[in-house]
């Protein structure tokens, strides 16, 4: 299986979303990467519901939103509803993981588990099975443009081994600061999702630098 492109939509030029969203459509990207962030979990507010109502009726491929927010099981139901079809919220952000995830299923979405750079792998090992992707942050949440963490090849590689040893089928997702430098040897560590933003919007053609990803 070919390494799934997911462009964040946070790096898009908002004055023109739909023509950025029509450039992903047109491209070979595969899902649209929606970041969600509330001023309390992470020290930023990104968009609402409005947007991500927007981008859902005009977006041609899957919603794969990632929600930075505090007790996100108050929202589930509502971004089901906004045709998210992957929703991700963080381990560090929920007090009853296991729940949030039944919940997130029950609503007919995939369930996303994200883990800060600090948190350690082992800390999903009782979830795992449960869960449909693992989104592995390569920066702290909270902003596009950061600089990449290298640790991440590290925690890569130790989630695979645990899923491979399981024998499941949970997706490894990268987020924060990939690009044509990193990506090579994050989808030879073991990834399965690249999530970009800055790489595919601010230079050049996004198209074509999605392209550039999807070679590797
Ligand atoms: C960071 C977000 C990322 C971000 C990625 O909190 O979760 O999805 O938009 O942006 P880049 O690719 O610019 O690091
Ligand atoms: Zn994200």
């Amino acid at each position: 299986m070919s390494v799934k492109i997911a462009p964040s939509i946070l790096a898009a030029d908002f004055s023109n979303l739909e023509r950025d969203i029509k450039y992903i459509n047109e491209s070979k990207a595969d899902w649209f990467h929606l970041d969600i962030m509330d001023g309390v979990f992470v020290p930023n507010i990104s968009f609402g519901m409005p947007i991500v109502d927007t981008i859902s009726k005009l977006a041609l491929k899957p919603l794969d939103v990632h929600l930075m927010i505090v007790e996100p099981d108050r929202y589930i139901e509502i971004f089901s509803k906004l045709g998210s079809k992957i929703l991700t919220v963080h381990y560090e952000a929920c007090n009853h993981l296991h729940r949030t995830i039944q919940k997130i299923k029950s609503l007919g979405m995939k369930a996303g588990v994200a883990l800060n750079p600090h948190s350690n792998i082992n800390l999903l090992i009782d979830v795992i099975e449960d869960i449909d992707l693992v989104c592995l942050m390569s920066v702290n949440p909270g902003f596009g443009g950061q600089t990449f963490i290298e640790n991440t090849y590290k925690k890569i590689s130790q989630l695979k081994e645990i899923i491979e040893n399981k024998n499941i089928k949970c997706l490894i997702e990268i987020d924060g600061g990939v690009n044509d430098v990193n990506a090579n040897k994050l989808i030879s560590c073991g990834a399965n999702v690249l999530v970009a933003g800055s790489y595919v919007f601010k230079s050049g053609n996004p198209a074509f630098n999605i392209e550039k990803l999807k070679r590797f």
